[in-house]
């Protein structure tokens, strides 16, 4: 372990943890240091671009509070939330596939009876949701909690807008025995994650958008089945394909159909034009081990 070189540094390195109890501790960190080591000769990293990201990380550290989590949304614009989902969760393409949780989902959610509104009085679009959670035969799930949450008019969750002391825009519910929920709200837009941290910086210096288009989230989560973490996204957004953080998945596109207050499903129910979104969401077994 003395006078080691780039060349044999790497298995130096590697049999220093050579008693690590927990094998799978030892894979990680065996993997994780030789694809650590290939990364700095691949690049040639020079000691002014090693110190450039020591700082980077440790400002995306200082960055983190409970309520704002800089290494989560770094994990999730270098695609590495949704890498992990993906692995994680390999579902028939028929099932309702995940997406990432973000940031503005929170504990503290009023529990809502069937066809609440859950606007809290915000102006907007009115928007629909009657959504139905079946299992992979189409057989009704009852009792299933069921979380949405989604941003206003403006692209602001609750906690973000001024004025608004109460939850707004997100509630818990159960489906019935049908597998149905349903609620109404108002329809959300599109808006930036944010950008005033080292996160930031990537994007800009990568030239990337911000921009999320808008969205839906919608956590399901019933004894027996897997937990669907995911968001349904209008077709006719302009950022489907740009996402900062890899969310969009096809199948989690949905036509969010316009009707005149005096035409469709819910005619009358409005004064002016509404939207109404209707999904249904196939849940898989949860696997045991
Ligand atoms: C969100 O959809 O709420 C979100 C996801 C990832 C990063 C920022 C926001
Ligand atoms: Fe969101």
């Amino acid at each position: 372990m003395r006078d080691l070189t780039s060349d044999t540094i790497t298995e130096a390195v590697i049999s220093t943890m050579r008693d690590t109890k927990d094998p799978r501790v030892a894979e990680i960190l065996e993997s994780l240091v030789r694809h650590l080591h290939a990364f700095v000769r691949d690049v040639e990293l020079t000691e002014e671009e090693w110190a450039r990201g020591v700082d980077f990380l440790t400002r995306t550290g200082q960055m983190c509070t409970p309520t704002r989590q800089e290494f989560i949304l770094l994990s999730d614009v270098l695609g590495v939330t949704m890498l992990v989902d993906s692995l994680s969760n390999r579902r028939p393409s028929q099932a309702t596939q995940n997406s990432v949780l973000g940031p503005y989902f929170r504990e503290d959610r009023p529990r809502e009876a069937d066809a609440a509104d859950i606007s809290g009085g915000l102006p907007g679009t009115p928007l629909f949701f009657e959504g139905r959670v079946v299992d992979r035969e189409g057989a009704p799930v009852a009792g299933a909690a069921v979380d949405v949450w989604h941003s206003d008019s403006d692209g602001h969750y609750d906690v973000d807008v001024p004025g608004l002391d109460e939850p707004a825009m997100r509630a818990l519910f159960r489906t019935d025995e049908t597998g149905h929920f349903g609620f109404r709200s108002i329809r959300p837009s599109s808006y930036p994650i944010p950008g005033d941290g080292p996160v930031g910086e990537l994007m800009s210096a990568t030239s990337r958008s911000l921009m999320r288009p808008a969205h839906v989230h919608v956590m399901i989560e019933t004894p027996g089945f897997q937990r669907v973490t995911t968001m349904l996204f209008p077709s006719d957004d302009p950022h489907l394909d740009t996402d900062p953080v890899f969310g969009v998945r096809q199948s989690l596109i949905e036509r969010f159909d316009t009707y005149e207050a005096d035409a469709g499903p819910c005619r009358g129910m409005t004064e002016v034009p509404y939207i109404l979104l209707r999904r249904t969401f196939v849940l898989e077994p949860r696997v045991t081990d």
